[in-house]
């Protein structure tokens, strides 16, 4: 079973010199955070969490973000370290062995997949509140909450296509949409202080604090205020997008840390004013359940021209997290080819430089969920990969620390032993708050994963011929 167990050497990893300028200082890596994180999480599952949680959902959105800080700090660690392809999936392979870096991979692969269907659904919220007030006539069950969600599937396929024809994100255009993500929140803001009533908090935690499914409830959704954690979470991650870019950091110690936590803390504030504001100026059982809440509550303050600018903005601002995800896709699906444990016919490039094939399976499939799946449960399963990469990574951080404790480290996670060991137990908590159906998918997943491991990448992997 030594195979389980195989490592990549962490030197195999790591970057002496990659030839990158060092050009970003803070504002720019919080540029970059801001905008790979701010999305559907916040434009649309606000509505369903407040659903779960009531107005206490303010606290779902601490919670989540505190977990979300500590991970992020040990991914900026590793990232440091090695900065290269792959993230989780690289570090669990030079750190925990090649068994668990395959599960993460296998993970990341999922949880890629299903952000790009659920920012598309979120997306398409917007997007068919926009054609219904347009009157255009495009049919009901063809717009979000009807029988096929096309708006989600054309906007999932057209990023696919952009990428195709190799459109990258620029800094500059990244900042514009930045920009205009928070002009609409806080315009959200403007608009609603002046209907804010404070009876709309009582009572404050109607489904209690802990998550659990309410008596004789058949839908299987987690309620409370972890319950609404567990899904809230997915509003916060997109921050690789700054430990990715650990290498152009002008000082990567410093403004690394203020670039992750500086949009982790910047994210969780906005996100917790704007649910204050939403739950201030209108009841949560008459948002909860609406695909466009933040346009919703304009509309029911009768203010329809407000709400037809925030679903503008967010119509034209959130395809960039899409874009990014799509980007990680390929990244892991390279990382994982190139070590022997995919087909490396999948990750290769076409002479554009695009990873062509990776690319259009991840979009046809993102596509799919995104045209017949329910939003909830999409990002549900999102976060549940996404939480099994933050555990590996944070025990990555401390198992190195231990192996290798004078390794020149360009960034360190503060108190360590605390906010590693607390990332762990805090993602393990909000997987078990997540529904138990998205749990037990998560493992079939995995079991199918195992299965793909032992017939392929076990025999294929590089590390087999090294041996
Ligand atoms: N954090 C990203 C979003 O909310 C995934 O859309």
């Amino acid at each position: 079973m030594s195979f389980l167990t195989r490592r990549k050497p962490i030197e195999a990893e790591m970057r002496t010199d990659g030839g990158l300028k060092r050009t970003l200082g803070w504002p720019h890596l919080m540029a970059l955070g801001v905008g790979a994180i701010i999305g559907t999480g916040i434009y649309t599952l606000t509505g369903v969490a407040a659903g779960l949680a009531g107005p206490a959902v303010i606290l779902s959105f601490a919670v989540a973000g505190a977990v979300c800080a500590g991970a992020a700090l040990c991914y900026a660690e590793m990232a440091s370290l090695s900065p290269q392809a792959g993230s989780a999936y690289a570090y669990s392979y030079s750190t925990l062995g090649e068994g668990i870096a395959w599960v993460i991979g296998w993970s990341l692969i999922l949880e890629y997949t299903l952000v790009c269907s659920a920012v598309s659904v979120g997306w398409s919220g917007y997007a068919s509140g926009l054609i219904r007030q347009a009157a255009w006539g495009v049919p009901e069950i063809f717009l979000n909450k009807g029988v096929v969600d096309l708006p989600a599937m054309v906007i999932a396929l057209a990023v696919t296509g952009m990428l195709l024809v190799g459109t990258r994100e620029s800094a500059t255009v990244n900042f514009i949409l930045v920009c205009i993500k928070l002009a609409a929140l806080a315009a959200f803001v403007a608009f609603t202080l002046p209907s804010f009533d404070a009876a709309h908090f009582h009572p404050f935690a109607p489904f209690g604090y802990g998550a659990h499914e309410l008596a004789g409830g058949a839908t299987g959704k987690k309620f409370g205020v972890m319950g609404a954690a567990a899904i809230i979470f997915f509003a916060f991650y997109g921050f690789d997008a700054i430990s990715t870019a650990a290498e152009e950091a002008k000082n990567p110690k410093r403004d690394l840390t203020i670039g992750i936590i500086g949009s982790m803390a910047f994210c969780t504030l906005i996100y917790m004013v704007i649910a204050a504001c939403a739950l201030g100026a209108v009841p949560f059982g008459l948002f909860s359940k609406s695909p466009e809440p933040l346009a919703f509550v304009l509309k029911q303050l009768g203010k329809p021209g407000a709400a037809a600018i925030i679903a503008g903005a967010a119509v034209v601002a959130m395809p960039t997290v899409i874009m990014v995800f799509m980007f990680g896709q390929s990244r892991v699906f390279f990382a994982m080819a190139r070590d022997g444990l995919l087909p490396r016919a999948l990750a290769g490039v076409n002479r554009r430089g695009v990873p062509a094939a990776v690319t259009i399976l991840t979009g046809v499939v993102a596509a799919v969920f995104a045209g017949l799946a329910p939003l909830d449960e999409i990002a549900s399963l999102a976060n549940a990969g996404t939480l099994a990469a933050f555990i590996a990574t944070a025990f990555a951080v401390m198992v190195l620390r231990r192996r290798a404790p004078d390794l020149a480290r360009p960034f360190r996670t503060p108190a360590v032993w605390l906010i590693a060991p607390g990332a762990v137990l805090g993602c393990l908590y909000l997987f078990t708050s997540l529904q138990t159906k998205t749990m037990l998918f998560f493992l079939g997943w995995n079991a199918v994963g195992v299965v793909v491991y032992l017939l392929y990448g076990r025999v294929k992997s590089r590390m087999a011929e090294a041996v």
